[in-house]
């Protein structure tokens, strides 16, 4: 199991605890207030936020969780974020006293007829939980039904369901709940990163971004937000923009590759910025532009979402502007305590939150250290 309480995890949880949103959705908190109060963060409320979390660690622990079963269902294995998101979640549960027997973990192949199967499976066995990161989050509700039918209790990850299904969980006072980060912060600090540079992205001087955007699969409003809000940031800052593609990569490397590719044949070098949606994708992105004789930082720059180690190596030699740190170390971490909490009778919130990390090379040294 990696450092649960790495120093950049623990500040991050310091963040959201001082700023109250840990547990509860943030209501508009702008990333630029996180990564204020994340640099103001003090020795002592890193400290408080540690001990607090090692209680909640021990509290979650005193109970006897060895005959206990989880369910586990990840959308797809092969996606490189969830990958360590699983092996973190596994880890974790088997540190708080479940077996690792006890814990079935099942790949979803990104389909959601797969999925669904495998739920009701698991439903057969009477897991005493399920963690479920759906195929398709427009899937939920029929998830739900099947889920707390059995009386089950369920912990959605990842991929949020919509407003109107969060609220059907707190009206009919039902054992389940939503453990994930606010997309929108981690869009407004890809944006933040371009806009902080010396020439705002603007690399050949002609008084716009021109930017070419890579989104991940587009049910997913991880995609929505991030693409979304990425532009917005740079708006915010009083920056023109001119995009000059926008396509959709499925959150994969290979598919990134392609289709940066021809948009290089088809832009060149009036491409400044290259958006991804994830990290995954920057780094098929990144193959692209060095195929294409281009280099990052001087011909046009790169940012995408996650902290993958490979991503973070890249920043740190010049190779990818900046990325933004998903915590899933954090995520998992909190959805195997959610799981807990419901299998030992208590309740949880319906929405636990998580704050993302803006990843530069002023940074990085910090974030690869605490990804250990
Ligand atoms: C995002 C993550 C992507 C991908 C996606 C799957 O949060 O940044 O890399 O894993 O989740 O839903």
């Amino acid at each position: 199991m990696k450092k649960a309480l790495s120093l950049l995890t623990v500040s991050a949880m310091a963040v959201s605890m001082l700023a109250g949103c840990g547990s509860s959705k943030p209501a508009e908190t702008t990333a630029a207030a996180t990564t204020a109060a994340a640099a103001e963060t003090t020795a002592a409320a890193t400290e408080a936020a540690s001990e607090a979390a090692t209680e909640a660690a021990a509290a979650a622990t005193d109970a006897d969780l060895s005959d206990k079963k989880v369910g586990v269902c990840i959308y797809q294995f092969s996606d490189n974020f969830m990958t360590l998101f699983r092996n973190e979640l596994q880890n974790y549960l088997v540190s708080l006293g479940f077996k690792a027997e006890n814990i079935e973990i099942m790949d979803g192949a990104n389909d959601q007829a797969t999925q669904t199967n495998q739920i009701q499976n698991f439903i057969t066995k009477g897991v005493d939980c399920l963690i479920i990161n759906p195929v398709n989050s427009s899937s939920a509700a029929t998830i739900t039904d099947m889920v707390t039918a059995a009386n089950i209790p369920l912990v959605y990850i990842n991929r949020e369901p919509d407003a109107q299904e969060e609220q059907r969980w707190a009206d009919e006072n039902m054992k389940v709940c939503y453990v994930g980060c606010d997309a929108r912060q981690s869009g407004t600090m890809q944006g933040e990163i371009i806009a902080d540079l010396e020439n705002h992205g603007d690399i050949n001087g002609d008084g716009k971004v021109s930017y070419i955007m890579i989104e991940g699969d587009p049910e997913n409003v991880d995609a929505q937000y991030r693409t979304e809000f990425s532009v917005k940031a740079l708006k915010d800052a009083g920056i023109e923009v001119e995009q000059l593609d926008d396509q959709v990569g499925n959150w994969d490397q290979a598919q990134a590759q392609s289709l940066v590719a021809n948009s290089l044949a088809q832009h060149g070098k009036d491409i400044e910025v290259v958006f991804c949606n994830n990290d995954a994708m920057a780094l098929g992105a990144l193959q692209a532009i060095e195929a294409a004789g281009e280099t990052v930082g001087t011909d046009v720059y790169l940012v995408g979402v996650d902290a993958l180690q490979e991503a973070c190596d890249n920043v740190k030699a010049g190779k990818q502007t900046g990325t933004v740190f998903n915590d899933h170390i954090s995520q998992s971490h909190s959805a195997a305590d959610a799981a807990v909490k419901y299998i030992t009778g208590g309740d949880n919130e319906h929405y636990i939150g998580c704050d993302y990390v803006k990843v530069t090379s002023d940074n990085v040294d910090d974030v690869l250290a605490s990804l250990g």
